[in-house]
């Protein structure tokens, strides 16, 4: 991995549109970006907003002049954005109007076991639930998504996922891009067949063609020759990301990364390339002021569902004219706390049934999920080490926690990138490689899941549960 992101250039990636989609071939780069809306409280107190969103079966615009049939929060694909702020509670009323059991979860958040959206912790159809998030953490890009238990991978593919924007009153004075000038964009693959609809089939990395940001096709986006911040989200089921600026030249265009899963990096990290497993967000500044105004860059993925495979472009930013920029990069982002000492080690093995034995399985420590079995038990308050190796000898996979974000010690017994040495609660695990973690159980009791965050695998079982007592 270290290799394969030195230095290839974008350009060499070829847009996988042309099979992409029978139904409506698209262009790349034909269609805007879009901004998912931003959800408005139907009611606000001193202390807390409150919302409400329905789970619904609708048509979605994304092939251009096409209807899909997704599942949806509120009807628009890629959900409604939340805008949240640390101190301040968040109400969300969930109506369930599917016709199949639902649960959401608030990826990344620090939150009560009733409210954390569990696996088992279902809504009805027809039924309501109102989850509370007090939103003690620093601000963060999070996300929610569906976590019914077996039906999690299908149901985000068709759509249950949606932004959480947690802002910190301390990101106030830094002076980043704000407003329209902070923008969202959420990764994501699909299939569709000639009817624009979507194709589900666990597991099928391969036939999932179409790069989808902001629930859009390869879109565009015209950018002010200024500084913007981009928060990108991964929410595909399987795909990893390993994304590069290109102009089409070899020349390459380091982006600063300021903020990894569950906030601000302690200082900004100049990298080459942003990596970004499901459930992983990472938030960044470009300077476009540094280009000529007409100037067109791709975000292109280095890496397809094959190990050394280019996947191809995934969006592309149109330059503009240069225009006024107060907004500033600071050295110093925030202050992350000295790491307490650990008294507790433990190991996880991540496995699979290997593509082509006819299994089906996935495992943590070589055990499927049960919901009726704890793997862990946790002292309240204490400090942990966690290695977690990938076995599995040709798949990617991932660790994520409920509940906790962890910092990473070590991979492969390396210090972490710079760029992912803030907080984390998902971490990317190519074959064969190890990360070490540290994690602090000082906040709630109760039993919460940790398991792989490719979807399609934790839905065969890897995912285990832990319980802080
Ligand atoms: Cu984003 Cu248990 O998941
Ligand atoms: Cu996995």
């Amino acid at each position: 991995f270290r290799t394969l992101t030195a230095g290839q250039p974008a350009a060499a990636a070829t847009p996988a549109a042309g099979k992409a989609s029978a139904a409506a071939p698209v262009e790349p780069f034909s269609v805007p970006l879009t901004i998912p809306p931003v959800l408005a409280p139907y009611r606000r107190t001193g202390t807390a907003d409150f919302y409400r969103i329905t789970m619904r079966r609708t048509g979605v615009e994304i092939l251009p002049g096409t209807r899909t049939d997704a599942l949806t929060y509120n009807g628009s694909f890629t959900g409604p954005t939340i805008r949240a702020r640390t101190g301040r509670t968040t109400v969300v009323q969930q109506i369930n109007a599917l016709d199949m059991p639902t649960s959401v979860h608030l990826h990344g958040g620090n939150n009560p076991v009733a409210h954390d959206g569990g696996m088992m912790d279902t809504i009805a159809p027809g039924g309501k639930r109102t989850y509370v998030y007090e939103n003690e953490q620093p601000g963060a890009t999070l996300w929610t998504h569906d976590h019914a238990h077996h039906m999690e991978s299908e149901h985000v593919y068709r759509g249950l996922s949606g932004l959480y924007l947690l802002r910190d009153p301390a990101e106030d004075g830094l002076g980043l891009p704000a407003g329209k000038y902070d923008v969202p964009l959420v990764l994501r693959d699909a299939q569709f067949d000639g009817n624009a609809q979507l194709v589900y089939t666990m597991d099928d990395a391969e036939n999932r063609t179409t790069i989808l940001v902001n629930g859009r096709p390869w879109p565009y986006m015209k950018v002010e020759a200024r500084k913007y911040r981009f928060r990108l989200v991964n929410s595909c089921n399987l795909r990893i990301f390993v994304l590069a600026l290109s102009d089409g030249s070899a020349t390459q265009h380091p982006v600063r990364q300021i903020g990894t899963d569950g906030g601000l990096l302690a200082a900004p990290a100049e990298t080459p390339v942003l990596v970004l497993s499901p459930g992983e967000r990472i938030d960044f500044v470009v300077d476009f002021s540094k280009y000529a105004p007409g100037t067109r860059l791709t975000l292109a993925n280095m890496l397809g569902p094959g190990p050394t495979e280019l996947v191809g472009q995934v969006m592309r930013f149109d330059v503009g004219e240069r225009t006024a920029d107060s907004s500033r990069v600071p050295d110093t982002l925030a202050t992350l706390p000295a790491l307490p000492k650990p008294t507790v080690e433990r190991s996880f093995e991540l496995s699979m049934d290997e593509p082509g034995s006819g299994g089906h399985q996935a495992y943590i420590n070589g055990r499927t999920f049960d919901p009726d079995r704890i793997d862990t038990h946790i002292e309240w308050g204490s400090t942990e080490v966690w290695t977690v190796t990938n076995k599995s000898a040709t798949v990617p996979h991932n660790f994520h926690t409920h509940l906790v974000q962890f910092r990473i010690l070590e991979r492969d017994g390396q210090p972490p990138y710079p760029a992912e040495t803030g907080w984390k609660d998902t971490v990317l695990l190519f074959p064969g490689q190890t990360a070490k973690l540290q994690l602090t159980f000082d906040s709630h009791r109760g039993v919460y899941p940790y398991h792989c965050h490719m979807i399609d695998h934790s839905a065969m079982g890897m995912m285990a549960q832990m319980k802080i007592a």
